[in-house]
């Protein structure tokens, strides 16, 4: 449910490269929606809160069932960086979260949204956190696009190769686009014109 969020997060934010127009035209069609947004937020609250709270308990049952870790860092059984990296990736993006609900969600929504987002991230210390933020993302959902096809039991060895490369060009293209956002508007003055 979170990958399918950020994915439609992303494809609604790429509007910004069409103009303000579309993307204040794209953000105007979503809260014309009304009381389905709300009910979309209180789902999405709770999918965050589950996801954190299943994260938290996998962290605390992996060390407990070794509380000595291993002398050597191998990446055996199909540990890459993005699944060692995990907890450590997931509390980052929950700061960032924070800091960018208040930049963007609970913030005064008289003026067009995207002015908003221009007025952040012009300012070159947040569009470098929003920028460091979405690579750490990149390497959250690296792994976490990959185990989503694991928990749902889609996996075999004929496909896993193709998988892995899938996923794994998925989360790169998706992190581009959150990457490229922040980078515009701080350095192209017409971004977001
Ligand atoms: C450069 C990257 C990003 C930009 C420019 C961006 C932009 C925005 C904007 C403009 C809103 C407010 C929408 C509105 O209320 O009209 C928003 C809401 C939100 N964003 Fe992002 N976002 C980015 C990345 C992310 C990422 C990576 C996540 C998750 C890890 C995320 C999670 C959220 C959530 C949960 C909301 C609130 C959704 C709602 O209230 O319906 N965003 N974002």
């Amino acid at each position: 449910m979170l990958s399918l969020f950020l994915l439609v997060h992303g494809i609604g934010n790429s509007t910004t490269f069409f103009g303000s127009e579309a993307f204040n035209a794209y953000a105007e069609k979503l809260h014309s929606l009304g009381v389905l947004v709300q009910l979309f937020e209180l789902g999405l609250l709770a999918v965050f809160l589950l996801h954190i709270s299943l994260g938290l308990s996998l962290f605390l049952q992996n060390n407990q069932s070794r509380p000595v870790s291993y002398e050597v860092e191998k990446s055996s059984g199909g540990r890459t960086l993005g699944s060692r990296s995990m907890p450590y990736t997931g509390v980052v993006i929950l700061i960032f979260l924070v800091v960018h609900l208040v930049n963007f969600h609970f913030t005064d929504h008289s003026i067009p949204i995207s002015d908003i987002v221009k007025n952040v991230l012009r300012q070159p210390l947040y569009a470098l956190f929003y920028i460091s933020a979405m690579i750490v993302l990149a390497l959250h959902i690296s792994h976490g696009f990959w185990s989503l096809f694991q928990s749902l039991g889609l996996n075999h060895p004929k496909y896993n190769g193709t998988l892995r490369n899938g996923t794994l060009g998925a989360a790169l293209l998706l992190s581009a686009v959150f990457i490229l956002i922040p980078l515009c508007t701080l350095l192209i003055k017409k971004f977001l014109l």
